[in-house]
């Protein structure tokens, strides 16, 4: 079956922190995008590929926008039910809210209840594809990798290993931690779209010989991707100091056990010193920007410029973030950087969340509207509320279009999601 999907497209063709924002993009006014056995076949002008495909069904969006899907970089799915805890920073927020909501992931029931209401919400939102922390019960893994199957979306996740500095019931062994993400790996990596990512916590709560055996199911399987956490918080670093006098910093930590180099992924990484920075730039690390959750858990505030240095994406954060969506994310993340002196161009907004994502994960076939790419598409409506129709009525250029529904807009704004050209917003989740 061919599928032809018109509306306006955009599509980026460098990086809009190396070369001009507005020179990066693609942009058609009446385009259409081919799809064929879930990937996109043809990117053009509505007019010829109308002619071109004769006999393709159609999905008409109007005058609505054409993305890739968003891809949110860094989420804890298990924290969806306690998005929006109230009054807590980082290290109480965890103690208080997120260990004992997680400690009720060993139940697969629980697991799979959470982890399908993550995912509609995601698809709701237009993300299509996620990288996702799950908790220390490798039932919180199958959940997440069943439901995105039953979606046929791609989604990349991974056992939070713990061995020290949580509850009892929330922690298990280096041993256990290795044993359990080795057969996870080996079941779900590359299944379908599903990548394991291997996965210890942060510093604080996995010893070191746990930091070390997974460094070494690290090297055992070096096309796995690696997330943790990096200095989020100034107490959180201060406590990494104090667990590890040894270190040069909390880089070293990670680095001293073998878990840093070019696949992995750093979540928030706000308050580096220069030699961090300096270390994560030479190995080719990623980091990630969760700009809501670092306002909301009152963190700090992300420094954008080493976008130009780095690969960097961009991130809700669930439940530490207070929004399912990448496009209030983005908003954050202009304002995050506007409080820093830098004004974030609507360009590089949606590059961090489609493409710049997309790199961070080492995944080439998402996170691009070109052909050979999957067709996981967002279809974003410019004019979803009044509020933001009054305001778009006033553009004069697509840049000045967009930016009211990237401050404004929600979930009202996604118009259509696709996963793999299958249509996935049928209603409220
Ligand atoms: N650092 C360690 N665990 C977490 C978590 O679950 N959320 C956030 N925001 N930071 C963390
Ligand atoms: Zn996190």
């Amino acid at each position: 079956m061919t599928l032809l999907i018109t509306g306006q497209t955009l599509a980026f063709v460098d990086d809009p922190f190396i070369v001009a924002p507005e020179d990066v993009v693609r942009h058609r006014s009446d385009g259409a995008v081919v799809v064929e056995d879930g990937r996109i076949v043809d990117v053009g002008a509505a007019a010829d590929l109308s002619t071109r495909y004769p006999d393709a069904m159609r999905a008409d969006h109007g005058e609505a926008l054409i993305l890739p899907g968003f891809v949110d970089a860094h989420v804890h799915y298990p924290q969806t039910a306690i998005i929006a805890s109230w009054g807590k920073r980082l290290i109480d927020w965890l103690q208080t809210y997120t260990f004992p909501e997680e400690a009720r992931f060993g139940d697969p029931e629980h697991a799979a209840r959470i982890a399908n209401t993550y995912l509609d919400l995601a698809l709701a939102n237009g993300t299509t594809s996620a990288c996702s922390f799950c908790t220390i019960h490798p039932e919180s893994v199958d959940a997440i990798f069943a439901a995105a199957a039953d979606r046929g979306m791609a989604i990349w996740a991974g056992k939070t290993c713990m061995d020290r500095n949580a509850p009892e019931d929330l922690r298990d062994t280096a041993q256990g931690a290795y044993d359990d993400s080795k057969a996870l790996l080996d079941r779900w990596h590359g299944q379908g779209r599903a990548s394991y990512v291997i996965t210890p916590r942060f510093t604080p709560t996995s010893t070191p010989d746990q930091l070390a055996a997974l460094g070494g199911l690290w090297t055992e399987r070096p096309d796995c991707l690696m997330q943790t956490h990096l200095s989020e918080q100034v107490d959180e670093i201060a406590w990494v100091r104090d667990l590890h006098p040894e270190a040069r910093d909390y880089l070293d930590t990670y680095e001293a056990h073998g878990l840093l180099r070019e696949r992995s992924l750093f979540g928030h990484a706000i308050h580096l010193a220069d030699r961090e920075r300096d270390r994560l730039a030479e190995v080719g690390a990623a980091l990630v920007h969760c700009p809501t959750s670092n306002t909301f858990i009152g963190s700090g505030l992300f420094d954008m410029g080493l976008a130009r240095r780095l690969r960097v994406g961009l991130a809700t954060d669930t439940g530490g973030g207070s929004s399912f969506s990448m496009l209030r994310t983005m908003a954050a993340a202009y304002e995050v950087a506007q409080l820093r002196g830098q004004a974030l161009h609507s360009s590089q907004l949606l590059w961090l969340a489609t493409a710049g994502s997309a790199r961070a994960l080492h995944a080439d076939g998402i996170g691009r509207l070109e052909v050979g790419a999957m067709a996981d598409l967002v279809v974003l409506d410019l004019h979803s509320t009044f509020a933001i129709a009054q305001r778009t009525a006033r553009a004069d250029t697509l840049w000045e279009a967009v930016f009211p529904t990237i401050m404004m807009g929600d979930d009202r704004a996604v118009a259509q999601t696709y996963v793999a050209g299958r249509p996935m917003k049928t209603g409220r989740p």
